[in-house]
């Protein structure tokens, strides 16, 4: 129970419905992500498995990319969850997808279950020294003086 007496955390339970819709006939273990944007706005995913395995979708990617072809850019964190209430954090794709639009500050939420209210990591904990743009311009800077 939080504070209020309501239970899970509002974004870990969207996280927890979105897991329904999961498909996942060859793994069996379904995911789910809420990805709550700046303005407040949650959109959620579940991963979407593939009889080729590796054209798989998982639910944190298809959540941020439901947001952002939603025209959404800023966001403010990012809860997931599996049928097993494990624990489950992004996986390194998954972290680098993050990556793209959020900085290391961003906060992810990940579902324990009973053991309330989950752990939060920074993406900056789960990625540290990430590839983003700012890479790429440094390196573009870089090639110009030489
Ligand atoms: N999975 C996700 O959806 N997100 C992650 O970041 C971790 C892994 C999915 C992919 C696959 O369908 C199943 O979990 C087992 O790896
Ligand atoms: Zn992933």
């Amino acid at each position: 129970m939080d504070e209020t007496g309501s239970g899970a955390e509002p974004l870990i339970e969207r996280a927890r419905e979105a897991l329904a819709n999961a498909h996942v006939p060859y793994s069996e273990y379904r995911v789910g992500a809420a990805l709550e944007t700046a303005d407040g706005t949650v959109y959620t995913g579940c991963n979407i498995e593939n009889a080729n395995y590796s054209n798989s979708l998982h639910a944190e990617e298809v959540a941020l990319a439901a947001a952002v072809s939603d025209g959404h850019t800023d966001f403010d964190r990012i809860a997931v969850t599996s049928g097993a209430r494990d624990g489950v954090t992004p996986c390194g794709m998954c972290r680098q997808t993050l990556a793209e639009f959020c900085d290391e500050s961003f906060p992810v939420l990940c579902d324990e279950g009973d053991r309330e209210p989950g752990s939060t990591y920074t993406l900056g904990e789960l990625l540290p020294n990430t590839i983003s743009q700012n890479t790429l311009e440094a390196a573009d800077e870089a090639d110009g003086d030489r």
